[in-house]
């Protein structure tokens, strides 16, 4: 299916329907391995998490806390894998299950500076649940112990992720056709 845009054309790369399939499995296999568990504290990496981190918890039945954690994107006179705070979790770990909820995991840089930073902080757990995985990205390793998707090294957009800040409300991952630069992201 092709979805029309003022600006871009998009092809879709993963559809609602198997957004809607894949995230129940997701929730059902976090409820079976967290049962124990409460709360669940759930982070949310800002911006791009957000969509699918209230489909995912919707259907998730353990008790969970919600907290977000947001990273500067890059920007000129940044350099990869540089990653600083904007916005910090207000709940404490310390001893606690950590589950992180990403987009997308592309190079690894900003969920491996979260990861060892709520580790550093005592954390008992810190597990990764990711939408997408693009693992030939990768530059430093990151496991994903909840992963939606693999898909190749193309640029999208929708359910979350942006261009420019655009496009995070589509109902399903869009390829943007022809050549985009990644530092808009
Ligand atoms: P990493 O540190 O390179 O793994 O960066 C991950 C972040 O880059 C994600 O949270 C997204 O905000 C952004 N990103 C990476 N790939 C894409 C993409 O294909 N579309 C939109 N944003 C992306
Ligand atoms: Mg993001």
């Amino acid at each position: 299916m092709k979805f029309e845009l003022p600006s871009v054309e998009l092809q879709t790369l993963i559809s609602r329907q198997d957004l809607e399939a894949r995230i129940s499995e997701l929730a059902a296999e976090i409820d079976r391995d967290f049962a124990e568990t409460d709360p669940l504290i759930c982070i949310g990496v800002l911006k791009g998490s957000v969509f699918f981190m209230v489909d995912l918890l919707k259907q998730v039945s353990i008790p969970v806390a919600v907290d977000f954690f947001q990273t500067a994107s890059y920007g000129s006179g940044t350099t990869p894998g540089e990653v600083r705070i904007r916005k910090d979790i207000d709940l404490s770990i310390r001893g606690r299950d950590v589950l992180l909820i990403e987009d997308i995991v592309d190079t690894g840089y900003t969920l491996r500076t979260i990861l060892d930073l709520f580790r550093f902080r005592g954390a008992r757990t810190v597990k990764l649940c990711a939408l997408l995985d693009k693992a030939e990205a990768r530059e430093v390793e990151v496991p994903i112990d909840y992963c939606g998707f693999r898909i190749d090294n193309l640029f999208v957009v929708g359910y979350g992720l942006d261009l420019d800040e655009r496009y995070r409300n589509l109902p399903f991952i869009g390829v943007v056709d022809g050549d985009v630069e990644e530092e808009s992201a």
